[in-house]
C-alpha cells in the first residue's frame, strides 16, 4: 500500500510541475501527449484505491490557477476538458461504450470536428452585447482578458439579430490560435526589431492574450474559431449542429470542417482525412474531436470530474521524420548538468526547422545506441523539445564509435562526474563559467544570502563584462565597478554595496546552501550546521564516515560534499568569501529563549519572510514549526489567501497572528 501511494504522489508531483511550466511559466517541457499518459497512470491507480484520492489531486481538478495580473472571472458552467483516444481501437471502444450507455439501437450521431491547437476562451454575451471573455484557466476560474479579445475583429461586439432571435444570456467557448502565414509574418517583423522569435503559434497566441496592455494585443494577428456553449439563456437547442449554426447566424466564425459523422468507421476515417489535410490547413491543428450531436443524448450520458463522457479527442501521432547526426557534443547546462546533444543535419518537422535535439544522458545514449555518422529518426509531439526516436541501424556507416560523454566539463576542463544512482553526469566546479550566472543568482536568494537590490540583469551584466567570475567576486565588487554599468544610478550603487556588506553577517546554515552543493537544501544545510556548530573547518574535513553518520545524510549526499571538497577552486572560494568579511554567526548565539517550547504553523502568502526565513526565525528563537494543525500548535502565523489551516485553527482555537505581530513577539 505504501508503494502505490508513494507512487500516486510521485505522478502527482510530476503533473503538478507540468502543469505549472504549461499553465503559469507558458513553457512546457512535456508534450500533451506525455502528459495525458502520465495523467491515466494516475487515474487507473487512483481508480483503482479510490481510497487515496485526494482533493488535491490534479485528476479532481481542471487545470492550474490563473495568473495573478489580470483579475479573474468564475465559469457560469465550469470549461472541462477532453479524454483522449490513443487509437483507432479506443476511438471503437468510444463510440461502443456511448451505444451501450444510451441503449441505442441506431447509429449515433457524432459531430467531428478539428481539434484546434490554440488558447481556449470564453465569451459572455448579456442582452447581445459582449460583456467579458475570460481564458480557460483551471476550468472553474479563468483570467478576465476582455480587453484583450475585444481587439480580436472576428469576435462580435455585438450579436447580430437578422437572422434569428437572440439569447439574453450567451456564453460561447472557442480557441483562439494564429494562423501560419500571419505567424510567419509575426516572426519576421519580430527577428527584425532584434525581439526573440516565438517558438510556434500556440505559444505566439497566448503571448498575446496574456498581454496587460491590450494595444499590443491588438497588433498581434489573432483568431478564433467558435465550437461550444456555456450557459445559455432564452433560447435552447437540440442538437450540436443546430447551435452551431445559430453561431454562425450571430456573427461567430466556426470552422468550416465540421462534419456529421455516424459510425466509428467514418470516426477514424475523419480522423485520417484531417491527418492528411493538416499541413494544407492555414492553422495548426493537434487532432480531431467527436461530440455526440444531441442534446438530450449529451445529458444522459453527463460528465466526469474533468471532461464530458460526451465527447472524446483523437490526438495525431507525433511527427517523424528522418535527419542524420553530423556531431554530438556535451553542453553543460546552469546547474552543471552535463547533457549530450546531438547535432543534425538541418530537417523541417512539423513546421519547424530543427539542428540539434538533446540525448540527455549517457544512459539514454546508450540505450539508443546513437553514434556520430547516423542516420535517425527524429519526432517532434506538439510543443516538444524534439527528440530522437531510434536509430536505422542499415543505414549506419563502417567504423562508427560509441559515443560517451567526456572526462572533462566542456566549459572549464575541470573533471566531471556522474553521482551513483543518478543518470546525470554533473560538473560541480562553482567557479564553472556555463553554470556561473545560475550560481550567483542561488547566492544572492532569500534563502542565501538574501542580498538587496541584486536582480538577474545586474548579475547578467556583472558576468558578460567579466566583473564577477566566481561568488566570491561579489564581495569585491567597489563602487567604481557598479556605476561603470548601464542605467546605474549612484544611489542604487550605494544601495548594492550596502546590501552586500549586510549579507556578510550570515549563518553557516545560508553560507553552505548559498554554495549550492547538489543536493544539499535549505534543511540540509541546517542539519549540517547543527552537526558542525556552524564550525565550517570541521565541516570541510570531514570524512565521508562521518558524514554518513549525521542522521538524515544518506550515502549520496555524503559523496556529493565529498566531491564538492574535493574541486580545489571550492575550497578557494569559500576561503576568499570569508577573508573578504563573511561572517558566520556561531549558533549558539543566535537562539533566544522566547518562543520557547512554542510551536508555530505558517499559512497563505508570507510577505515580510519566506517560509525558510520563518523556520529560521522561530527556531532561533527556541520555538518549532509544524506543517500541520494539530492540538499541539500554538500558533498560527496566517498571511492573506489562508484558506483551510486558518478554518481548523479557529475550530481549535489556536491563537492566530499577523506576520507583524509575530514580528513583534520576537523584536
Ligand atoms: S470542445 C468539453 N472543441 O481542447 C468540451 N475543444 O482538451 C471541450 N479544443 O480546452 C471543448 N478544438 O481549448 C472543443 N473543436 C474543439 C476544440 C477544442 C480545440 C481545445 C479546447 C479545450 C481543449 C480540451
Amino acid at each position: 500500500m505504501k508503494d502505490i501511494s508513494t507512487k500516486i504522489k510521485a505522478l502527482r508531483d510530476q503533473l503538478n510541475d507540468h502543469n505549472y511550466k504549461y499553465y503559469v511559466m507558458n513553457d512546457p517541457i512535456i508534450s500533451d501527449g506525455e502528459y495525458d499518459v502520465i495523467m491515466r497512470d494516475l487515474e487507473a491507480l487512483e481508480d483503482a484505491n479510490k481510497n487515496l484520492i485526494t482533493p488535491d489531486s490534479p485528476t479532481q481538478r481542471v487545470g492550474a490557477p490563473p495568473l495573478k495580473e489580470f483579475g479573474t472571472i468564475t465559469h457560469r458552467e465550469p470549461m472541462l476538458s477532453l479524454a483522449n483516444a490513443m487509437s483507432e481501437e479506443e476511438i471503437h471502444a468510444f463510440y461502443a461504450r456511448i451505444k451501450k450507455s444510451l441503449e441505442s439501437q441506431n447509429d449515433l450521431e457524432l459531430i467531428g470536428e478539428p481539434k484546434l491547437d490554440g488558447l481556449g476562451v470564453e465569451l459572455v454575451y448579456e442582452n447581445r452585447m459582449f460583456v467579458n471573455g475570460s481564458t480557460r484557466g483551471d476550468g472553474i476560474t479563468g483570467e478576465n482578458i476582455t480587453q484583450n479579445l475585444k481587439t480580436i475583429k472576428s469576435i462580435p461586439l455585438k450579436l447580430r439579430s437578422d437572422l434569428r432571435p437572440t439569447p439574453s444570456l450567451l456564453e460561447v467557448r472557442g480557441e483562439v490560435f494564429i494562423n501560419k502565414a500571419d505567424f510567419k509574418k509575426l516572426n519576421e517583423t519580430r527577428e527584425k526589431n532584434d525581439l526573440p522569435a516565438f517558438a510556434n503559434p500556440r505559444n505566439a497566441a497566448a503571448g498575446s492574450l496574456r498581454q496587460l496592455d491590450s494595444s499590443v494585443t491588438a497588433e498581434r494577428p489573432l483568431s478564433i474559431y467558435c465550437y461550444e456553449a456555456g450557459e445559455v439563456l432564452g433560447t435552447s437547442f437540440a442538437a450540436h449542429l443546430e447551435f452551431l449554426a445559430a453561431l454562425k447566424d450571430w456573427g461567430f466564425p466556426v470552422n468550416p470542417e465540421i462534419e456529421l459523422i455516424k459510425t466509428p468507421e467514418a470516426m477514424v476515417d475523419y480522423h485520417k482525412k484531417l491527418a492528411s489535410i493538416r499541413n494544407n490547413l492555414a492553422y495548426d491543428i493537434d487532432g480531431s474531436v467527436f461530440k455526440i450531436n444531441k442534446i438530450q443524448e449529451r445529458n444522459t450520458l453527463g460528465i466526469r470530474s474533468r471532461s464530458p463522457r460526451w465527447a472524446i479527442a483523437g490526438k495525431f501521432k507525433a511527427q517523424q521524420v528522418t535527419t542524420k547526426v553530423v556531431g554530438i557534443v556535451a553542453s553543460v547546462g546552469r546547474t552543471g548538468a552535463v547533457t549530450p546533444v546531438a547535432q543534425l543535419e538541418a530537417v523541417n518537422v512539423g513546421g519547424v526547422n530543427v539542428t540539434n535535439a538533446t540525448l540527455h544522458n549517457q544512459d539514454e545514449v546508450n540505450r539508443k545506441d546513437v553514434r556520430i555518422g547516423d542516420t535517425v529518426i527524429l519526432q517532434r509531439a506538439g510543443d516538444v523539445i524534439p527528440e530522437v526516436v531510434k536509430v536505422i541501424i542499415e543505414k549506419r556507416p563502417k567504423q562508427t564509435v560509441q559515443y560517451l560523454l567526456p572526462v572533462e566539463c566542456p566549459s572549464c576542463n575541470q573533471n566531471i562526474y556522474r553521482p551513483k544512482d543518478e543518470a546525470v553526469t554533473r560538473c560541480q566546479n562553482a567557479s564553472c563559467p556555463a553554470q556561473i550566472k545560475g550560481r550567483i543568482i542561488h547566492f544572492i536568494s532569500k534563502s542565501a544570502l538574501d542580498i538587496d537590490g541584486f536582480g538577474e540583469k545586474l548579475v547578467d551584466q556583472l558576468v558578460d563584462k567579466n566583473i564577477i567570475q566566481t561568488v566570491d567576486d561579489i564581495f569585491k565588487l567597489t563602487f567604481e565597478k557598479l556605476e561603470s554599468l548601464d542605467r546605474m544610478a549612484e544611489k542604487s550603487a550605494h544601495n548594492i554595496l550596502s546590501a552586500i556588506n549586510n549579507a556578510k553577517k550570515t549563518s553557516f546554515a545560508r553560507f553552505i546552501y548559498a554554495l549550492g552543493i547538489r543536493n544539499v537544501g535549505y534543511h540540509l544545510s541546517k542539519v549540517l550546521e547543527n552537526a558542525f556548530k556552524g564550525n565550517i573547518e570541521n565541516f570541510r574535513k570531514s570524512s565521508i564516515e562521518n558524514l554518513e553518520s549525521i542522521d538524515e545524510v544518506g550515502p549520496i549526499v555524503a559523496e556529493t560534499i565529498i566531491k564538492f571538497w574535493e574541486e580545489s577552486s571550492n575550497v578557494q572560494i569559500v576561503e576568499s568569501c570569508l577573508s573578504l568579511g563573511v561572517e558566520l554567526a556561531p549558533i549558539s548565539t543566535l537562539k533566544s529563549k522566547k518562543l520557547n517550547g512554542k510551536v508555530f504553523v505558517f499559512t497563505g502568502t508570507l510577505t515580510k519572510f519566506n517560509r525558510d526565513q520563518a523556520k529560521d526565525l522561530v527556531e532561533a528563537n527556541g520555538g518549532k514549526t509544524s506543517n500541520s494543525i494539530s492540538k499541539k500548535v500554538d500558533f498560527l502565523i496566517a498571511g492573506p489567501g489562508a484558506g483551510s489551516k486558518l478554518k481548523k485553527s479557529e475550530d481549535l482555537a489556536i491563537t492566530i497572528l499577523t506576520e507583524q505581530a509575530f514580528l513583534d513577539m520576537i523584536k
